[in-house]
């Protein structure tokens, strides 16, 4: 690997990965390509920005003249890719963009990687394909079951990249993360959302009773599982990288209240999330057997990621105007009206 194309790196878990990779890999060349959508932001960037191995291009991936010509100037030999939509919630508002990013996309990408000829082909995907586990836990083997527009998305995406193995023999990689958090995740998701709602003494909406059961892994974890991957994973396998630590929503948000002192009359029990899954869990024996280790405990990382949007006002408060104050009213201004009056103590 020599010249790496990281798609999606200046979204949440890409851009850790550049400033990982950067950092580790002095010899690579990272070379990010990134729409620029909602969600990309080129603060999250800005420690790498000035680093000799390090460069950015604007684009899609599904436009198929743009990765061509980026393939082409930096001589890619090794691509990663993180670019998605991938907030469920604006899926179940309008699923466009997930097909045209996350399924479309990854078929461009594919189809240009065969043309380049490219090397490694590693491919960011999520436990969400699985489905809603009851009980138990998912291992790499197990039948897909979608149930979100996001999800399904996800779910076409990665059977093509299989596909684009199995019929033209491309170097392939798959990883499905299980719900990660950290610093610079836009605050639309749950931790961040909460914890920056909460700095302002708003209200937390937790969807229908709170029990829904997440699997949480730290960014720098799920970043380190994906290194892992790309240098040591078989060509055609999928890896799981599960943070193994399964919670309760309502559990997490008690916990995030207690970290910022704040009360929980600040919970408010809103109408469910449409289609809501109760359950995902994985288990990561498979990524474990290449030596990958989970480095952070829940409690460590949701200690540094409070304290990071405590200490980092300047990043979020811009975010949250124009286009997010829009999705935050269509989202959850009658979902809050309908809950008036049922805070918990
Ligand atoms: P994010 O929404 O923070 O970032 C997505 C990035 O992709 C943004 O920078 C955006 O500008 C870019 N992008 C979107 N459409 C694009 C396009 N057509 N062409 C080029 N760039 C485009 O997402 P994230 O949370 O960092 O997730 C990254 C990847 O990891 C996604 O593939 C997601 O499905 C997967 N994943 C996320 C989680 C999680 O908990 N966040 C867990 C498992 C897997
Ligand atoms: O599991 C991996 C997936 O994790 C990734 O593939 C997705 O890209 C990522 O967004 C995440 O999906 P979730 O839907 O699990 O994450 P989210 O932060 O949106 O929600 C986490 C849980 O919290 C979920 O059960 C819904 C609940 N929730 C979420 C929001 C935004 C609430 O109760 N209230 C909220 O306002």
């Amino acid at each position: 690997m020599k010249n790496i194309l990281v798609t999606g790196g200046a979204g949440f878990i890409g851009s850790e990965f550049v400033r990982y990779m950067v950092e580790r890999y002095p010899d690579y060349h990272i070379i990010c390509f990134d729409k620029l959508t909602y969600a990309g932001n080129l603060d999250n960037l800005l420690p790498v920005s000035d680093e000799p191995n390090y460069r950015f291009e604007r684009g899609d991936i599904a436009d198929r003249e743009a990765v061509r010509q980026a393939l082409e100037t930096h001589n890619i030999d090794t691509i990663v890719n993180f670019a998605a939509e991938s907030h469920v919630d604006r899926s179940i508002l309008a699923a466009d963009a997930f097909v045209h990013t996350d399924v479309v996309g990854v078929y461009i990408l594919l189809d240009e990687s065969k043309n380049h000829g490219i090397e490694r082909f590693l491919h960011v995907s999520t436990d969400e394909v699985y489905g809603d586990i009851p009980q138990g836990f998912s291992a790499e083997g197990d039948a897909f079951a979608p149930n979100s527009p996001y999800a399904a998305s996800k779910a076409g995406g990665e059977l093509m990249v299989r596909a684009y193995h199995v019929t033209h023999g491309l170097n392939t990689v798959v990883t499905r993360g299980s719900n990660t958090y950290g610093p610079y995740q836009y605050p639309e998701k749950v931790l961040p959302l909460f914890i920056t709602e909460a700095i302002d003494d708003r209200p937390l909406p937790v969807y229908g009773d709170g029990k829904q059961v997440r699997d949480w892994l730290f960014v720098h974890d799920h970043v380190t599982g994906i290194d892992t991957a790309l240098h040591k994973g078989e060509a055609g396998e999928a890896y799981n990288i599960a943070g193994e630590d399964l919670r309760h929503n309502i559990d997490v948000t008690h916990m995030l209240l207690a970290g910022l002192g704040k009360p929980a009359d600040l919970i408010k029990h809103v109408p469910d999330r449409e289609g809501h899954d109760r359950r995902y869990a994985m288990q990561a024996d498979k990524l474990r057997a290449l030596g990958w280790q989970r480095e952070y405990t829940f409690e460590r990382g949701v200690a540094l990621t409070i304290d990071w949007y405590r200490d980092n006002e300047w990043w979020w408060r811009k975010i949250k105007t124009g286009e997010y104050m829009d999705y935050y009213k269509r989202q959850y201004m009658a979902r809050l009206a309908a809950a008036e009056g049922s805070s918990e103590s």
